[in-house]
C-alpha cells in the first residue's frame, strides 16, 4: 500500500526528503504552509493523512472530524508536552525519524479504515460532523469519569410556536431531581434558549458553549463536564444545568462534533440527561454539502440522534396539532432511529373542545402518525407564570398543581398526594371557555 499524504507546516514539510527517501510506504502528494490549503487539498480526495506541524494550525475534535469525512487522517507532529489528545488524531514526536512517521502514518491508515463508518449513512450528513469512529484504544475521555458512561439521554424536542419544551424540560428535570436521580439539564436551542433564564440564572457563560469549547480540544470526561454545569438547588436534591447560548447569533459555538463529545461525557456525569433541542431540524443539505458551513439545525440533530428517547412536545390547538404531525414526520425522515413519545401540551377546552383528550385523541388517529399520544398536560397559566416569575419549577411554586402532576407521571415520578385543582377549573378564567356553543365539538 502506498499512502497519498499531504504535509501542513515548516517542521512537517521539511520531513519532505526524508519519507521521499524511504520509496514507501507513504508519498507526499502535496506540501500545504496554510490551513486553507489543507482542507481544498483534502476535498478533492488527494490524500490518506496529513502530517501536521506543531503549532500550524489548532487541532481541535471538529478539525479531525472534518479531514475524517474527507478520508484523511490527521499525524500530529508534537515538541514537548501536548494538550489532552483528541481521538483518531496519531501523535509522533517531531524529533522521530522519518521511518517512524511513515509507520505511524500506515498505523493511523489503517485503524481509520478498521473503524471508519460508511460516510452518507446519515441522511443528513455535514462535512463538518461525520459521526464518531470507534474510540482509539487509549480512550482519554475515561481518565476523567466519575461514573460509568451509562447515563441515558432524553431529548425534548417539538415544532415551532412555544408549545412548551422548555416547560417540559426544565419540570422533567426537577422532578427526577428532586427524587434523587443525578440529572443535567442542557439548552441545545439554538434559536431560543431559555433555560438560563428560567430558572434565574444570572449566568452569561453559556455553559453548553464553553463545555463544546473543551469537547473540541479532546480529552474531556463526565467530572470535567460537571465543572462547566451549574448547579442549581431543588426541593430536595440538585440539579445540574447546562446554559444555553447568551445571543442567537452564538450558533456556530454549538458544533455537532464537539456537542456529541459534550454528550457523551454527560452519560458518565449523569443518570439522567434532558436536552432541550431547538425546533427545527431542515438538514440544508445542498448547502453544507458544497461548503464547510456549519448548519445552525446541527446541534438538534446531534442531540435527537445522540438521544435514548426523544419527547416532541405539541401544542394542543388548531395550530399545533398540524404543526406536530408534519414535524413528527420529518423527524422520521431525517432521524429515523427516533421513537418520539407524542406529549400535548396546554391542554384546554377552549381551544380543542369541551373533552380535549377525546378530542386531541380523535384527531390524532385520523391525521397523527401510528404511535399514540403519551400525555395531556393541562394548561395552567397561573402555575406556569408563577413558576417563571421566582425562576424555578413547579414543584417548588405549584406542587399542588394539575399541570406539575401530569409532567411529574410522565417523567415516571408519579406523586402519591391527588392534585389540589382539578384539571380545567382554571379554565372557567379563560376567555373563551364559557362560550361553548363556539367550540368545535
Ligand atoms: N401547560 C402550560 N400552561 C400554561 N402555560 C404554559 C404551559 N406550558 C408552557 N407554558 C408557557 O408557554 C410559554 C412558552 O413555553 P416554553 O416552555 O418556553 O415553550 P418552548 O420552549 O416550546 O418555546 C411560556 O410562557 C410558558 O410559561
Ligand atoms: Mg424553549
Amino acid at each position: 500500500m502506498n499512502i497519498p499524504v499531504i504535509t501542513l507546516g515548516a517542521l512537517a514539510n521539511a520531513y519532505v526528503p526524508g519519507l521521499e527517501q524511504l520509496r514507501g510506504p507513504v508519498t507526499v502528494v502535496r506540501r500545504c504552509e496554510e490551513l486553507p490549503e489543507l482542507m481544498a487539498a483534502c476535498q478533492t480526495g488527494l490524500a490518506r493523512a496529513a502530517i501536521i506541524a506543531p503549532g500550524a494550525v489548532e487541532l481541535t475534535a471538529s478539525l479531525a472530524d472534518r479531514l475524517r469525512f474527507a478520508g484523511v487522517v490527521i499525524v500530529a507532529l508534537t515538541e514537548g508536552p501536548r494538550a489532552p489528545a483528541i481521538e483518531g488524531v496519531e501523535y509522533v514526536a517531531s524529533s522521530a525519524d522519518p521511518a517512524t512517521l511513515a509507520d505511524a502514518v500506515s498505523r493511523a491508515v489503517e485503524r481509520f479504515d478498521a473503524s471508519a463508518r460508511p460516510r452518507g449513512s446519515l441522511a443528513y450528513a455535514d462535512p463538518l460532523d461525520l459521526p464518531e469512529a470507534a474510540p482509539s484504544p487509549v480512550d482519554v475521555r475515561d481518565e476523567l469519569a466519575d461514573r460509568p458512561a451509562d447515563g441515558r439521554i432524553m431529548a425534548v424536542w417539538g415544532p415551532a410556536g412555544g408549545p412548551g419544551r422548555t416547560t417540559v424540560a426544565i419540570n422533567m428535570a426537577a422532578e427526577l431531581a428532586a427524587a434523587g436521580t443525578s440529572v443535567l439539564l442542557v439548552d441545545a436551542d439554538t434559536y431560543g434558549a431559555s433555560i438560563g433564564a428560567s430558572l434565574g440564572l444570572l449566568d452569561e457563560s453559556a455553559g453548553l458553549a464553553q463545555a463544546c469549547r473543551i469537547a473540541d480540544q479532546g480529552g474531556f470526561g463526565g467530572a470535567a463536564l460537571g465543572r462547566t454545569a451549574v448547579s442549581v438547588a431543588i426541593k430536595g436534591g440538585r440539579l445540574r444545568v447546562l446554559t444555553g447560548i447568551t445571543r442567537p447569533d452564538r450558533w456556530p459555538e454549538l458544533r455537532p462534533a464537539a456537542l456529541g463529545r459534550v454528550l457523551e461525557a454527560a452519560r458518565s456525569l449523569a443518570e439522567v440527561t434532558i436536552v432541550d433541542c431547538g425546533f427545527c431540524i431542515e438538514a440544508d443539505e445542498e448547502l453544507s454539502f458544497d461548503t464547510l458551513t456549519p448548519r445552525r439545525n446541527g446541534a438538534a440533530l446531534r442531540c435527537l440522534e445522540a438521544a435514548d428517547s426523544v419527547i416532541a412536545v405539541g401544542g394542543a390547538d388548531a395550530i399545533g396539532v398540524p404543526r406536530l404531525v408534519k414535524a413528527l414526520a420529518e423527524l422520521a425522515d431525517i432521524v429515523p432511529t427516533a421513537v418520539p413519545r407524542v406529549v400535548f401540551n396546554k391542554v384546554r377546552a377552549a381551544a380543542v373542545g369541551r373533552v380535549p383528550e377525546t378530542q386531541l385523541r380523535e384527531a390524532w388517529e385520523r391525521f397523527g402518525p401510528a404511535a399514540g399520544i403519551s400525555a395531556f398536560l393541562p394548561v395552567d397559566v397561573a402555575a406556569a407564570d408563577q413558576a417563571l416569575l421566582a425562576g424555578t419549577a413547579l414543584l417548588e411554586t405549584a406542587p399542588g398543581s394539575p399541570l406539575r402532576h401530569a409532567i411529574a407521571e410522565l417523567a415516571g415520578v408519579p406523586i402519591a398526594e391527588r392534585p389540589r385543582r382539578r384539571p380545567g377549573r382554571l379554565l372557567r378564567n379563560v376567555k373563551f371557555s364559557g362560550n361553548t356553543d363556539r367550540l368545535p365539538r
